[in-house]
């Protein structure tokens, strides 16, 4: 029997994953999901680009120093500066890794670069070469690959394994591929390249035709190494490939791939789940493994047969990625231990003493609530574990209002740990009206860019989970509220995202544009 090909998986949602509008995190933020990358087994973790701003800096130099259990990986453009940067974040790391890039199809050539072929692969070979002489493992990713001609293709990545690239990384940056021509890249370049046995080469798909997992499958077929992924899809635009349906396609079909990969499948549900909390884009219902509804059978005929033998309908257990059957767990007669068990189960460690704050908000929360889901643990422990430096605390409101009349709104909040109120009699509505509260007393004026509410869970007494994306100065900043009462947790969302701006403007440099 032969063994099956490893396949390394690259994470990147702290990086590419990132770059979705809204999504930035903060520090510790990112060690939260780069620790819960390691739990789950990924074998790189992109941690940031460290050029781009000093929190981008601090983030990667902090993971690099704390989370140990993958390879850490810091990218860079093709120039010095940025090489130096990462590698000056990066150097503590215990398995460090620099990822340059630069771009070499030809539209990227011309317009952005303004440079001809020899003067790309001149650039490409002297950033590896810097890349190389500090760290010992380095990946070269020419962007914009899946559209460069394949000869010039093979050129460049002949001269950057000669110059020191232990990996080459195939973007298909615009999500321009089909899986038919993502296989012939890599056949090709595996064919041509007379030193290609000397890196790992691996792929990095978009989802702008919602093809990037189907991509990066046909580039294993081809014979890729690794896979460049995100939790839950996430990334520029459509998103990347998706990690967890990556690595359970090729887990379920085996039998075709031939691959395994080091990834604990039962941490993908919670590690999905954490970084929805921490970066507020939602999973759909039917996402694929992740989604609410991706195990749930509800076609009558579906749930004769899966009595019968759950195989007739089920393809994946979904115990096999984290999902329990009933995830009805805990109320208000249950311990310490119990809350404990299931709070790391949904992939939080947590420390005695955020223990025990903890499970002072689940006591609470559970008299107001007969029963506990997972959905309730987690929102408790993300609003612990992930909170920001609050400048403002939400207190308490009273509120008087009716049908076609202006609502009145006393609102409540401590300022930096002191006291303050307002009232007003303003807005359309009862949340208009909050919204209207908290701009005057916070003096911070916004435009309500998305306002979301959804029931964490199941049952009339489900806490509501709100999500509003604000904008100030240009920038939207997101915003999450969780309570039994929706209008408190409209409140605390607005006040999360107004928080985030009162930590004011974080300039950054994005990698691929000017
Ligand atoms: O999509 C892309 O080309 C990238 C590179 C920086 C690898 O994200
Ligand atoms: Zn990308």
């Amino acid at each position: 029997m032969t063994q099956p090909r490893p396949i390394r998986i690259f994470d990147t949602t702290l990086r590419d994953g990132e770059q979705s509008p809204g999504a930035s995190m903060n520090l510790t933020e990112k060690l939260e999901i780069a620790q819960a990358l390691v739990h789950l087994g990924v074998d790189v973790i992109e941690a940031g680009f460290p050029i781009a701003s000093p929190g981008d800096f601090e983030s990667v130099t902090e993971i690099a120093r704390q989370v140990h259990g993958a390879a850490i990986c810091g990218l860079a453009r093709c120039n010095e500066a940025d090489i130096d940067k990462a590698w000056e974040a990066l150097c503590e790391a215990e398995r460090p890794r620099i990822h340059v890039f630069l771009a070499t199809s030809a539209i990227h050539r011309e317009f952005k670069l303004r440079m001809n072929e020899e003067e790309v692969l001149a650039r490409a070979v002297a950033g590896v070469r810097r890349a190389r002489g500090l760290c010992g493992d380095v990946e070269f990713s020419p962007e914009d690959a899946a559209r460069t001609e394949i000869d010039f293709l093979c050129r460049v990545v002949e001269a950057v394994i000669a110059a020191g690239a232990t990996t080459i990384n195939i973007p298909d940056t615009v999500g321009y591929a089909t899986p038919t021509q993502m296989h012939g890249v890599i056949a090709a370049l595996r064919a041509r390249v007379p030193n290609v046995d000397r890196a790992v080469i691996s792929v990095h798909c978009h989802d702008d035709l919602g093809l990037a997992v189907a991509n990066s499958l046909a580039a294993v077929e081809a014979g890729a190494g690794q896979v460049e992924c995100t939790i839950n899809g996430i990334g520029e635009r459509a998103g990347n490939c998706s990690l967890e349906e990556v690595v359970m396609a090729l887990r379920t079909r085996s039998d075709t791939y031939g691959c395994q990969t080091g990834i604990v499948t039962q941490r993908l549900v919670p590690t999905s789940r954490l970084v929805a909390n921490i970066t507020g884009i939602r999973v759909p219902r039917n996402k694929a493994i992740v989604g609410r509804n991706a195990f749930a059978h509800e076609a009558g005929i579906h749930q004769d047969g899966m009595l019968k033998e759950r195989r007739t309908y089920e393809i994946m257990r979904p115990e096999d990625v984290g999902l329990e059957r009933t995830d009805l767990v805990l109320g208000k007669h249950s311990g310490r231990a119990a809350l404990a068990d299931r709070a790391r189960s949904l992939g939080y460690q947590l420390t005695a003493e955020q223990l025990q704050t903890l499970f002072d908000r689940f006591k609470a929360l559970a008299d107001r609530k007969k029963e506990i889901y997972d959905g309730d643990i987690a929102a408790l422990c993300e609003q612990q574990f992930a909170a920001l430096p609050e400048q403002f605390t939400f207190a308490g409101y009273a509120l008087t209002s009716a049908s076609g009349a202006t609502p009145t709104v006393e609102l409540r909040v401590l300022h930096d740990g002191v006291p303050e109120a307002v009232t007003i009699t303003a807005g359309d509505g009862p949340i208009d009206g909050i919204f209207l509260a908290i701009e005057k007393l916070t003096g911070i004026a916004t435009i309500c860019r998305d306002f979301r509410v959804q029931a964490v869970t199941v049952g009339k007494d489900a806490q509501a989970e709100v999500t509003v994306e604000l904008e100030h100065a240009g920038e939207v900043h997101r915003g999450r509220g969780v309570s039994t009462d929706s209008l408190e947790a409209s409140a605390k969302a607005f006040l999360a995202a107004v928080n985030r701006m009162a930590l004011g403007p974080q300039p950054r440099l994005h990698p691929q544009r000017p």
